[in-house]
């Protein structure tokens, strides 16, 4: 006979779900020693099988209550294991999820776009590889004019079969090499070839210079180029336009000051210069001027050349460029323009995370 004692302590003191298992299959399995208990009643007398049979039940009766109170305390205490392990500690700190920023010069870019459409300016855009024609000869800088030496330049061998494509995607190759544009100003004659005044437009764009980098120059910068062509535009309407641009960066008390200097794609050319209330002071910054009749005459050439009619004879216009670099340089005090690209240093930029 079986010790009852000896098994319950057993039980009580089962270790795990697998011993405890082993366990009931021990004592109430099909071959377990309750079970083998009970299939000796047969042969006892009708009292002796009473007894034995209460007795055996009782035993029963309490291995299977031990086994499931058992059972019920080591799934809890595995619960609680589990919590404990799994809690989760509110008080730390987060995950930074680090978001990107416009760099400042794309933001700088975005804000005078935006002062320009509220003038009803829309927003073009040229290719960055340029034939000659476009960049030099067609806002009047023929190859032996002497400005074209300011504006130092990356000349491309395009390999066979390349061709730069004109505003309708005709064949410019043979009128003149290949370069990296020097200034967004090609795009005014890409524009006016496809289009009739009148109209106001303004050019945003990478520019490239074959030029020894230093604190203040770049071989690869930005411009905004701004035309308006139309009958009876004025440099007032220049004037107008660029006071408008000083207000809308630097607030009402915003002004502009226009000294005559020579560019050849106007006549008479200017440069503009705006005041800075904060630090009362002027920030020189680009060329304006009224459109030269050699610009306006390459275009209507080009056109006619097209089979398109002449479209530009008695009109007037005004344009300007200048660089964004430079009114980041000025507006925030930055000392060197190779922050920018070529360091591309993140712990500057992210100063002007936007
Ligand atoms: N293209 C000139 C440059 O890059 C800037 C400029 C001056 C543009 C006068 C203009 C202008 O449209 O009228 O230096």
């Amino acid at each position: 006979m079986m010790n009852l004692d000896h098994a319950l302590q057993e039980i009580s003191a089962a270790p795990s779900l697998e011993a405890l298992h082993t366990l009931k299959v021990q004592y109430l399995g099909k071959n377990g020693l309750v079970t083998q208990e009970m299939k000796t009643l047969g042969k006892l007398s009708p009292e002796e099988r009473k007894e034995k049979g209460r007795a055996l039940n009782e035993i029963k009766e309490k291995l299977t209550a031990a086994l499931a109170a058992r059972e019920a305390a080591i799934k809890e205490q595995a619960l609680q294991e589990q919590l404990e392990r799994e809690a989760l500690d509110v008080s730390l700190p987060g995950y930074a999820f680090p978001s990107g920023g416009l760099h400042l010069i794309s933001q700088i870019q975005k804000e005078l776009l935006d002062i320009f459409r509220t003038m009803g300016h829309s927003v073009v855009e040229g290719p960055e590889v340029e034939s000659e024609f476009f960049n030099f000869d067609g806002v009047n800088m023929p190859e032996w004019h002497p400005a074209r030496d300011m504006q130092d330049t990356f000349w491309l061998q395009p390999p066979e079969g390349f061709t730069i494509q004109g505003p309708f995607g005709e064949s410019v190759n043979d009128l003149g090499s290949a370069l990296l544009r020097t200034h967004t100003s090609p795009m005014q004659v890409r524009y006016m070839v496809q289009h009739t005044p009148p109209f106001k437009i303004v050019v945003p764009g990478r520019v490239f210079r074959y030029e020894q980098t230093d604190a203040s120059h770049e071989a690869m910068f930005f411009q905004l180029e701004g035309l308006v062509v139309g009958e009876g535009i004025t440099m007032a309407d220049l004037k107008g336009a660029i006071t408008e641009l000083a207000r809308g960066l630097f607030g009402a008390e915003g002004r502009v000051r226009f000294q005559p200097t020579f560019f050849p794609f106007v006549e008479p050319g200017a440069q503009f210069a705006m005041w800075w209330p904060e630090r009362q002071k002027w920030l020189e910054l680009g060329g304006a001027g009224m459109v030269h009749p050699n610009v306006f005459k390459a275009v209507d050439d080009y056109r006619e050349k097209l089979g398109l009619a002449r479209a530009y004879e008695g009109v007037s216009g005004w344009a300007f460029g200048f660089g964004l670099e430079r009114l980041a340089l000025l507006r925030y005090g930055i000392p060197d323009i190779r922050y920018f690209y070529q360091q591309n240093r993140l712990s500057f930029l992210r100063q002007f995370r936007n």
